[in-house]
Protein backbone atom coordinates (compact mmCIF):
# COMPACT_ATOMS: atom_id res chain seq x y z
CA UNK A 1 0.00 0.00 0.00
CA UNK A 2 1.35 3.43 -1.14
CA UNK A 3 0.55 6.71 0.90
CA UNK A 4 0.62 10.01 -0.51
CA UNK A 5 -0.91 12.80 1.35
CA UNK A 6 -1.76 16.26 -0.25
CA UNK A 7 -1.13 19.50 1.48
CA UNK A 8 -4.72 19.69 0.90
CA UNK A 9 -8.15 18.84 -0.43
CA UNK A 10 -7.36 20.12 -4.24
CA UNK A 11 -4.07 18.55 -4.03
CA UNK A 12 -5.48 15.54 -2.94
CA UNK A 13 -8.00 15.89 -5.97
CA UNK A 14 -5.45 16.90 -8.37
CA UNK A 15 -3.43 13.98 -7.61
CA UNK A 16 -6.53 11.54 -8.27
CA UNK A 17 -7.57 13.14 -11.52
CA UNK A 18 -3.60 12.82 -12.49
CA UNK A 19 -3.87 8.76 -12.14
CA UNK A 20 -6.65 9.02 -14.55
CA UNK A 21 -6.01 11.11 -16.76
CA UNK A 22 -2.88 9.00 -17.12
CA UNK A 23 -4.31 5.80 -17.01
CA UNK A 24 -6.95 6.71 -19.68
CA UNK A 25 -4.67 7.79 -21.85
CA UNK A 26 -2.26 4.77 -21.55
CA UNK A 27 -5.62 2.62 -22.19
CA UNK A 28 -8.64 4.53 -23.74
CA UNK A 29 -11.35 1.28 -23.54
CA UNK A 30 -10.18 1.35 -19.70
CA UNK A 31 -12.68 0.33 -16.83
CA UNK A 32 -13.32 2.59 -14.38
CA UNK A 33 -14.52 2.42 -11.11
CA UNK A 34 -16.30 5.48 -9.48
CA UNK A 35 -17.24 6.54 -5.76
CA UNK A 36 -19.99 9.01 -4.82
CA UNK A 37 -19.69 11.24 -1.65
CA UNK A 38 -18.24 14.18 -0.48
CA UNK A 39 -14.96 13.06 -1.05
CA UNK A 40 -14.28 12.67 -5.28
CA UNK A 41 -16.15 16.04 -6.22
CA UNK A 42 -13.05 17.82 -6.42
CA UNK A 43 -11.97 14.84 -8.43
CA UNK A 44 -14.93 15.01 -10.81
CA UNK A 45 -14.26 18.64 -11.10
CA UNK A 46 -10.69 18.50 -12.56
CA UNK A 47 -12.09 15.31 -14.87
CA UNK A 48 -14.63 17.84 -16.01
CA UNK A 49 -11.94 20.50 -17.04
CA UNK A 50 -9.49 18.01 -18.32
CA UNK A 51 -12.33 16.37 -20.65
CA UNK A 52 -12.81 20.28 -21.72
CA UNK A 53 -8.90 20.43 -22.32
CA UNK A 54 -9.26 17.05 -24.82
CA UNK A 55 -9.00 14.15 -22.47
CA UNK A 56 -11.49 11.69 -23.88
CA UNK A 57 -14.02 9.43 -22.29
CA UNK A 58 -15.62 8.29 -25.00
CA UNK A 59 -14.23 4.71 -25.17
CA UNK A 60 -14.39 3.91 -21.25
CA UNK A 61 -16.83 2.16 -19.34
CA UNK A 62 -17.69 3.16 -15.78
CA UNK A 63 -18.81 1.16 -12.51
CA UNK A 64 -20.23 2.95 -9.52
CA UNK A 65 -19.75 0.78 -6.58
CA UNK A 66 -23.28 0.87 -4.89
CA UNK A 67 -26.99 2.41 -4.88
CA UNK A 68 -29.09 3.57 -2.12
CA UNK A 69 -31.90 0.91 -1.95
CA UNK A 70 -35.90 2.14 -3.20
CA UNK A 71 -34.29 4.99 -4.76
CA UNK A 72 -35.30 5.85 -8.28
CA UNK A 73 -32.52 7.15 -10.53
CA UNK A 74 -34.50 10.61 -10.71
CA UNK A 75 -34.53 10.89 -6.68
CA UNK A 76 -32.12 13.95 -5.75
CA UNK A 77 -30.54 11.81 -3.39
CA UNK A 78 -29.65 8.50 -5.76
CA UNK A 79 -25.96 7.94 -6.86
CA UNK A 80 -27.47 8.10 -10.31
CA UNK A 81 -28.44 11.84 -9.87
CA UNK A 82 -25.10 12.37 -8.33
CA UNK A 83 -22.97 10.89 -11.11
CA UNK A 84 -24.96 12.27 -13.70
CA UNK A 85 -24.80 16.22 -12.08
CA UNK A 86 -21.11 16.20 -10.89
CA UNK A 87 -19.59 13.96 -13.72
CA UNK A 88 -21.79 12.15 -16.50
CA UNK A 89 -23.69 15.03 -18.18
CA UNK A 90 -19.84 17.10 -18.88
CA UNK A 91 -18.24 14.23 -20.05
CA UNK A 92 -18.41 12.02 -23.22
CA UNK A 93 -18.76 8.97 -21.67
CA UNK A 94 -21.17 6.61 -23.50
CA UNK A 95 -24.81 5.98 -21.89
CA UNK A 96 -24.58 2.37 -22.55
CA UNK A 97 -21.02 2.56 -20.95
CA UNK A 98 -21.81 3.66 -17.38
CA UNK A 99 -22.97 1.30 -14.92
CA UNK A 100 -25.08 2.12 -11.57
CA UNK A 101 -26.56 -0.77 -9.71
CA UNK A 102 -30.95 -0.15 -10.06
CA UNK A 103 -31.76 0.43 -6.35
CA UNK A 104 -35.25 0.58 -8.45
CA UNK A 105 -34.95 -3.09 -9.07
CA UNK A 106 -37.56 -4.70 -6.85
CA UNK A 107 -35.51 -8.33 -7.74
CA UNK A 108 -32.18 -7.06 -5.91
CA UNK A 109 -30.96 -10.54 -6.40
CA UNK A 110 -31.36 -10.87 -9.66
CA UNK A 111 -29.35 -6.75 -9.98
CA UNK A 112 -26.80 -8.15 -7.89
CA UNK A 113 -26.17 -10.83 -9.99
CA UNK A 114 -26.28 -8.80 -13.29
CA UNK A 115 -24.22 -6.00 -11.98
CA UNK A 116 -21.29 -8.72 -10.92
CA UNK A 117 -21.87 -9.97 -14.53
CA UNK A 118 -21.45 -7.02 -16.27
CA UNK A 119 -18.15 -6.25 -14.67
CA UNK A 120 -17.05 -9.70 -15.69
CA UNK A 121 -18.22 -9.09 -19.09
CA UNK A 122 -16.28 -5.67 -19.01
CA UNK A 123 -12.93 -7.47 -18.36
CA UNK A 124 -13.16 -6.56 -14.75
CA UNK A 125 -12.18 -2.98 -13.32
CA UNK A 126 -8.96 -1.44 -14.01
CA UNK A 127 -9.32 1.36 -12.04
CA UNK A 128 -11.33 1.73 -8.63
CA UNK A 129 -11.65 4.85 -6.70
CA UNK A 130 -12.87 4.43 -2.91
CA UNK A 131 -13.59 7.05 -0.45
CA UNK A 132 -13.80 5.66 3.25
CA UNK A 133 -16.98 5.79 6.01
CA UNK A 134 -16.11 7.15 9.34
CA UNK A 135 -16.54 3.69 10.59
CA UNK A 136 -14.08 2.43 7.67
CA UNK A 137 -16.76 0.68 5.41
CA UNK A 138 -16.17 1.12 2.00
CA UNK A 139 -18.53 1.14 -0.67
CA UNK A 140 -21.23 0.25 1.47
CA UNK A 141 -19.95 -2.51 3.03
CA UNK A 142 -20.29 -2.11 6.33
CA UNK A 143 -18.22 -3.30 9.53
CA UNK A 144 -18.86 -6.95 9.15
CA UNK A 145 -19.07 -7.47 5.53
CA UNK A 146 -17.42 -10.72 4.63
CA UNK A 147 -14.26 -10.06 2.87
CA UNK A 148 -15.71 -12.80 0.35
CA UNK A 149 -18.81 -11.14 -0.72
CA UNK A 150 -19.73 -9.75 -4.29
CA UNK A 151 -22.50 -7.49 -4.93
CA UNK A 152 -25.00 -7.76 -2.84
CA UNK A 153 -28.30 -5.56 -0.85
CA UNK A 154 -26.80 -4.96 2.40
CA UNK A 155 -27.80 -2.83 5.16
CA UNK A 156 -26.58 0.38 6.04
CA UNK A 157 -24.37 1.14 9.50
CA UNK A 158 -26.03 3.61 12.14
CA UNK A 159 -22.97 5.63 11.63
CA UNK A 160 -23.48 5.97 7.73
CA UNK A 161 -27.25 6.53 7.57
CA UNK A 162 -26.48 9.58 10.34
CA UNK A 163 -23.53 10.67 8.51
CA UNK A 164 -25.23 10.66 4.98
CA UNK A 165 -28.56 12.42 5.94
CA UNK A 166 -27.05 15.81 5.44
CA UNK A 167 -28.25 14.60 1.87
CA UNK A 168 -31.56 14.24 2.98
CA UNK A 169 -34.66 16.46 3.83
CA UNK A 170 -35.14 14.22 7.08
CA UNK A 171 -33.04 11.47 8.66
CA UNK A 172 -36.13 9.21 8.31
CA UNK A 173 -35.91 9.19 4.44
CA UNK A 174 -32.32 8.30 4.38
CA UNK A 175 -32.47 4.73 2.81
CA UNK A 176 -31.68 1.78 5.13
CA UNK A 177 -30.24 -0.57 2.73
CA UNK A 178 -28.29 -0.51 -0.71
CA UNK A 179 -26.85 -2.61 -3.87
CA UNK A 180 -22.95 -2.46 -3.27
CA UNK A 181 -20.54 -3.96 -4.48
CA UNK A 182 -18.74 -6.32 -2.24
CA UNK A 183 -15.10 -6.51 -0.90
CA UNK A 184 -14.70 -8.99 -3.19
CA UNK A 185 -15.65 -7.49 -6.04
CA UNK A 186 -13.40 -4.28 -5.06
CA UNK A 187 -10.47 -6.32 -4.17
CA UNK A 188 -10.37 -7.71 -7.75
CA UNK A 189 -10.04 -4.75 -9.51
CA UNK A 190 -6.45 -4.45 -10.64
CA UNK A 191 -5.49 -0.61 -8.97
CA UNK A 192 -7.60 0.87 -6.59
CA UNK A 193 -7.09 4.93 -5.55
CA UNK A 194 -8.53 5.56 -1.92
CA UNK A 195 -9.16 9.55 -0.99
CA UNK A 196 -9.76 10.23 2.16
CA UNK A 197 -9.91 14.18 3.68
CA UNK A 198 -10.75 15.84 6.73
CA UNK A 199 -10.20 14.74 10.53
CA UNK A 200 -13.36 12.82 10.96
CA UNK A 201 -11.65 10.26 8.63
CA UNK A 202 -8.12 10.17 10.61
CA UNK A 203 -9.24 7.24 13.06
CA UNK A 204 -10.66 4.97 10.07
CA UNK A 205 -7.29 5.99 8.14
CA UNK A 206 -5.29 4.89 11.09
CA UNK A 207 -6.85 1.45 11.64
CA UNK A 208 -6.67 0.49 7.84
CA UNK A 209 -3.32 1.34 7.37
CA UNK A 210 -1.83 0.63 10.31
CA UNK A 211 -4.20 -1.81 12.44
CA UNK A 212 -4.93 -5.42 12.15
CA UNK A 213 -6.32 -6.72 8.64
CA UNK A 214 -10.09 -6.97 9.68
CA UNK A 215 -13.78 -7.52 8.87
CA UNK A 216 -14.48 -5.14 11.70
CA UNK A 217 -12.56 -2.21 9.63
CA UNK A 218 -13.41 -3.12 6.22
CA UNK A 219 -10.71 -0.72 4.51
CA UNK A 220 -8.05 -3.29 6.16
CA UNK A 221 -8.41 -5.60 3.73
CA UNK A 222 -6.98 -2.84 1.18
CA UNK A 223 -3.39 -4.25 2.97
CA UNK A 224 -3.88 -7.58 0.87
CA UNK A 225 -4.20 -5.78 -2.35
CA UNK A 226 -1.35 -5.38 -4.65
CA UNK A 227 -1.30 -1.87 -5.92
CA UNK A 228 -3.59 0.51 -3.81
CA UNK A 229 -2.57 4.09 -2.99
CA UNK A 230 -3.97 5.81 -0.57
CA UNK A 231 -4.68 10.05 -1.07
CA UNK A 232 -4.56 11.83 2.02
CA UNK A 233 -5.08 15.31 3.01
CA UNK A 234 -3.21 16.48 6.30
CA UNK A 235 -6.38 16.24 8.39
CA UNK A 236 -7.07 12.49 7.40
CA UNK A 237 -3.31 11.48 7.89
CA UNK A 238 -2.69 12.51 11.20
CA UNK A 239 -3.23 9.65 13.34
CA UNK A 240 -0.71 7.54 11.15
CA UNK A 241 2.92 6.84 12.67
CA UNK A 242 4.96 9.73 12.02
CA UNK A 243 7.48 7.15 10.00
CA UNK A 244 4.29 7.11 7.06
CA UNK A 245 4.01 10.90 7.09
P1 LIG B 1 -17.94 10.99 2.06
O1 LIG B 1 -18.35 9.45 2.12
O2 LIG B 1 -17.06 11.11 0.86
O3 LIG B 1 -19.25 11.72 1.86
O4 LIG B 1 -17.26 11.31 3.33
C1 LIG B 1 -17.37 8.49 1.95
C2 LIG B 1 -17.95 7.12 2.21
O5 LIG B 1 -18.90 7.02 3.00
O6 LIG B 1 -17.44 6.16 1.64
Amino acid sequence: MQIKIARDYQEMSKLAADIIADFIKAKPSGVLGLATGSTPLGLYEELVERHQEGLDFSKVTTFNLDEYYGLHAEHPASYHYYMHEHLFKHLNVPKERINIPDGANTDAASECRSYEDKITAAGGIDLQILGIGTNGHIGFNEPGAPFGGTTSLVNLALATIEANSRFFDKPEDVPRQAISMGIKSIMNSRKIVLLANGESKADAIARAVEGPVTEGLPASVLQLHPDCTFILDQQAAKKLTHSRR
